[in-house]
């Protein structure tokens, strides 16, 4: 598919999917909900991609749905709207958090009310500390619809989530790391670069361990704890299946040959540390 709202590169295994709409601040147009769609099936299944960082063209990273074209264009089209709208809700809610391989959202200035969706699916999520984050919806008369309230539910503090999302308040990176929205926060500057290290030292690990990491995890959270450890033995076979035993021939095997020291350092890659 020819993609007129995204960008896609790929440099050394990590795919950088942009959105392109700078002049509209990238916001969320339908066609760029079908064009992400098609991105993220196309980066799934891409060998070259072990990596998705999601992040935005221009000054903003993603000014939330296009007001005009969702919610103006189409209010005389209610089966349009809600195809839009389902569309919409099923790649930031569903496809990026079950997303087989890690994503990070890169941040890098505005960030309103459906883009939060974006940084709460991404499983990571490093700011810019100039980007401007809100809620705004309540500040034309909405409310944080759509996947948004159960984003909010599912990352912030009570206090946090209520208190912007009632106040639609804008907020910068420095205090979206603080209420843990996001990981991290740097001076925009660095965001490629800090980013791309921690895509680098993910890209270096085994895609199968990441992908049980995320699985587990993900798919935990509403299970009770008798069918979590079910879950996780099962998971262990099907990861034994998928890399050919490696992590106890090779990961397990040569810190037993006294080869390195996994508490310290990854196998055959590196670890940043914090
Ligand atoms: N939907 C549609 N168009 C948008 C959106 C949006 N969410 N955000 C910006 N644009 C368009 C503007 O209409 C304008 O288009 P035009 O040049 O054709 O007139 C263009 O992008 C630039 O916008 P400006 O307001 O001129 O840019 P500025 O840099 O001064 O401000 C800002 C940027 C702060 C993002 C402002 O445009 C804004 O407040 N946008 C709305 C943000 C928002 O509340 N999003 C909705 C969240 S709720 C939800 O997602 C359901």
């Amino acid at each position: 598919m020819a993609f007129k709202t995204l960008l896609l590169d790929n440099q050394d295994g990590i795919t950088t999917i942009t959105f392109n709409r700078p002049a509209k601040r990238n916001a969320m147009s339908p066609r760029l909900h079908l064009e992400m769609t098609a991105a993220l099936d196309e980066v799934r299944y891409d060998t070259n991609t072990r990596v998705v960082v999601i992040t935005g063209a221009g000054e903003s990273f993603c000014a939330g749905m296009d007001l005009k074209e969702y919610f103006a264009d189409l209010k005389e089209k209610p089966e349009e709207f809600a195809r839009v709208g389902r569309l919409a809700t099923e790649w930031r809610g569903r496809t990026l958090r079950y997303f087989p391989k890690p994503t990070i959202a890169m941040v890098n200035g505005y960030c309103f009310g459906g883009a939060f969706s974006i940084v709460e699916g991404c499983d990571l999520a490093i700011a810019a500390e100039e980007a401007t984050f809100g809620l705004s919806e309540v500040n034309f008369k909405g409310f944080p619809g759509g996947p948004v309230s159960k984003s909010l539910a599912n990352l912030l503090r009570p206090r946090d989530a209520l208190w912007y999302g009632l106040l639609g308040r804008p907020f910068n990176g420095k205090t979206a790391a603080e209420i843990g929205f996001v990981n991290l926060a740097v001076p925009l500057a660095t965001l490629h670069e800090e980013t791309m290290v921690v895509a680098r030292e993910l890209a270096s690990k085994d895609p199968n361990a990441l992908r049980a990491a995320k699985d587990a995890y993900r798919f935990s959270l509403e299970m009770s704890w008798e069918a979590s450890i079910d879950y996780a033995f099962a998971k262990e076979q099907e990861l034994i299946v998928r890399q050919k035993d490696a992590f106890r021939n090779e990961g397990i095997g040569d810190f037993l040959k006294g080869k390195y020291k996994p508490g310290l350092e990854s196998h055959g890659g590196s670890n940043q540390g914090a």
